[in-house]
């Protein structure tokens, strides 16, 4: 397994790939892996010649500069994680690699609402961040497939959406949500998590279920009141929101019949860390 850290060697590298006509899996992450990173390694590996992993801590995409500076970073614990994997190229860039002084990047993209709800409306500026780094990583490393979990499943759509207004070539992989045994999904931040809040926060997959079974029967109104009062009830834990949204606008719906794709997403505090799942109700 290499591990590249200029732009300028992993092109290099990448170039001599292209020109034998192998395809390239790239899958882009922050590091801090856990087995649900590890899946879109395996699944990008299945499907290419060549698989790719970046690991960068994107400052442009924290709009609260305190969680940036709590993100975990262990990059020598990933290295070793992704060797027992079908890795073949790890990329971890500086900030300065990606973000040259000399290249500013001004570009504001426009997601036509999408970023409007949820992590959008909560996070500011966030989903800018993501499209501007991993518009720059694609051009890096121009993937063949790129791979993303379901569980940003806001973050897939306008990745998703971005590359039909560029018109870049890769192909966007989604990939299932990988979860604790207790259902919690698998997090870099499940980590800063303390022992009583890691066990309550199993709350929210179970509460997803419910809204999921509740969907055949209850009103939308009915199911978001059950849920506020279901984290009410918990001291450990702050809803920040919880949307039924249809899948591909991401509009918010307040009644079953607007859509025939929907999902269901929250966000949720856990002390000092905001956990993010989602469940698909009906397609
Ligand atoms: P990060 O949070 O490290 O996640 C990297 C990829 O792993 C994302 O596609 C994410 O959806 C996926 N992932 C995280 N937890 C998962 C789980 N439990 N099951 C399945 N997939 C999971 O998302 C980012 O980094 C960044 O925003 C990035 C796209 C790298 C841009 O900086």
């Amino acid at each position: 397994m290499q591990i590249i850290k200029s732009n300028k060697d992993l092109q290099e590298y990448l170039s001599g790939i292209e020109k034998q006509g192998l395809s390239i899996g790239f899958v882009p992450t922050m590091g801090a892996l856990h087995e649900g990173h590890l899946s879109l390694i395996s699944e990008a590996a299945d499907e290419n010649d060549i698989v790719v992993c970046s690991i960068f801590v994107n400052p442009t995409q924290f709009n609260k500069p305190d969680d940036l500076k709590h993100y975990p970073r262990v990059i020598e614990k990933d290295i070793d994680l992704l060797k027992a994997e079908k890795c073949d190229v790890v990329f971890n860039p500086s900030v300065e690699e990606i973000y040259p002084e000399d290249e500013p990047d001004e570009h504001q993209f426009d997601f036509e609402g999408l970023d409007e709800v949820m992590e959008g409306k909560s996070r500011p500026g966030h989903f800018q961040g993501v499209a501007t780094v991993v518009k720059r990583l694609f051009q890096i490393v121009n993937p063949t497939r790129a791979y993303f979990g379901l569980k940003d499943y806001q973050q897939m759509v306008i990745i998703h959406h971005m590359i039909q207004k560029l018109k870049l070539s890769v192909e966007i992989i989604p990939c299932p949500i990988v979860r604790e045994e207790s259902g919690l999904a698998m997090s870099s931040r499940n980590e800063l998590l303390s022992d009583i809040e890691l066990k309550q926060a199993a709350l929210i997959r179970s509460t997803m279920k419910v809204v999921k079974i509740r969907s055949g029967f209850a009103t939308i109104t009915e199911t978001k009141k059950f849920v506020t009062k279901q984290f009410a009830k918990n001291k450990y834990l702050e809803l920040e929101y919880f949307e039924i949204v249809d899948m591909y606008s991401l509009k918010p719906l307040s009644t079953w019949a607007q859509s025939n794709n929907v999902i269901a997403c929250i966000a949720v505090w856990a002390g000092k860390v905001r956990l993010i799942d989602n469940i698909i109700l009906f397609s």
